[in-house]
């Protein structure tokens, strides 16, 4: 169980102390984390090669890359539950893994398991007392938590009772106590079903409404899309690219469109935007210019269409996603 405001820093506690001297004044200026060249190497293998990134405070920033790329090192990293081979890591302006400023930082590990006989209630007044939560506020916090990741009705049942994807939400209810300034997920979604993909995104948009900064490892390529403000792409222990996914994935190249109100081969007029193709209720149109497909849209419903759906052609996505990975 390494969750990191109760574990105990892998950094000496000299380095922590320093850090946690300025944290007040220096954070709140700094960015919410903010790395040079920060490296890993276990023996042998090489996790982390040189991450340098700056995540801005109040944004979801994801950390989007394969099985093995270094995602969960560099998290450990940040808490400071390992130490760095070389580099700097800086969290809400204090050096990684300083004491204070991981009371301000919400962790929901990759792996991790409560104990069965608690109930679900149980785990989070434990992790309040953990926290060094007044007293008076737990039972709120707690009744907050249980509300936002929506085990309130199965408050009092046993872990050892829970599914993986309730386990999970728990987890992730854990990670808000105590307002966070900071919430670290690392693959927050892996054991959920769909339902609960959705109930994480929408505590994901709740925190950065809230003002907190999210910081989300995942592989799925979907989810850093539909929540994430920038992410950094991350493989083999490197950051190949940085930025909105939009901008990383170079616009839309591709888009199936479903129009009702027209012929059936509506598009004919409108070629000059790219090529278009009938896929049963869909029409693939391709090769797009980047930033025209308002444009088409536009078109169409000037020729009295009405458009029922625009969906980025997802294949496309994945092939930039993989062209990016396969860089040098
Ligand atoms: N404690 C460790 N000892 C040895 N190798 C490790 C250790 N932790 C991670 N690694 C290796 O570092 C690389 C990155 O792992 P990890 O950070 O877990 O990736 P990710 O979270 O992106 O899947 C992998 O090759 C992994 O096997
Ligand atoms: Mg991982």
């Amino acid at each position: 169980m390494s969750l990191a405001r109760w574990a105990e820093p892998a950094v000496p506690e000299g380095a922590g102390s320093v850090g946690g001297a300025q944290g007040a004044d220096a954070g709140r200026e700094s960015p919410a984390i903010h790395t040079t060249d920060l490296r890993k190497h276990y023996r042998g293998t090489t996790a982390l090669a040189g991450l340098s990134m700056t995540v801005r405070r109040g944004e979801v920033f994801g950390f989007l890359g394969p099985n093995g790329a270094g995602k969960t090192t560099a998290v450990k990293l940040l808490l400071g539950l390992v130490r760095p081979s070389g580099g700097e890591a800086m969290v809400l302006g204090a050096p990684a893994g300083d004491r204070e400023t991981r009371r301000q930082i919400g962790y929901l590990p990759e792996l991790f398991r409560f104990p069965g006989w608690l109930s679900a209630r149980e785990v989070l007044f434990l992790h309040c007392r953990l926290l060094g939560l007044a007293r008076e506020t737990h039972p709120a916090a707690v009744g907050e938590a249980l509300e936002t990741v929506g085990l309130a009705p199965r408050a009092g049942d046993k872990v050892g009772t829970f599914s993986k994807g309730m386990q999970q939400r728990l987890g992730l209810g854990v990670a808000l106590l105590g307002a966070p300034a900071l919430v670290i997920l690392d693959e927050p979604t892996s054991a959920l079903d769909p339902v609960g993909r959705h109930d994480v995104r929408r505590v994901v948009l709740d925190l950065r409404r809230r003002g907190a900064t999210v910081f989300l490892n995942t592989h799925l390529l979907e989810e850093a899309q539909q929540i994430c403000d920038r992410v950094t792409v991350i493989d083999r222990g490197r950051a190949v690219a940085t930025g909105t996914l939009a901008e990383l994935l170079g616009g839309v190249a591709s888009v199936r469109l479903r129009v009702s109100g027209l012929a059936r081969t509506w598009w004919a007029g409108l070629t000059g935007f790219g090529t278009f193709s009938a896929a049963g209720e869909w029409v693939v149109a391709e090769g797009i210019a980047p930033g025209a497909v308002p444009d088409l849209v536009a078109a169409i419903v000037a020729r009295g269409g009405r458009v029922e759906a625009v969906v980025p052609e997802h294949r496309t996505l994945e092939e930039r996603f993989l062209e990016l990975l396969a860089a040098p």
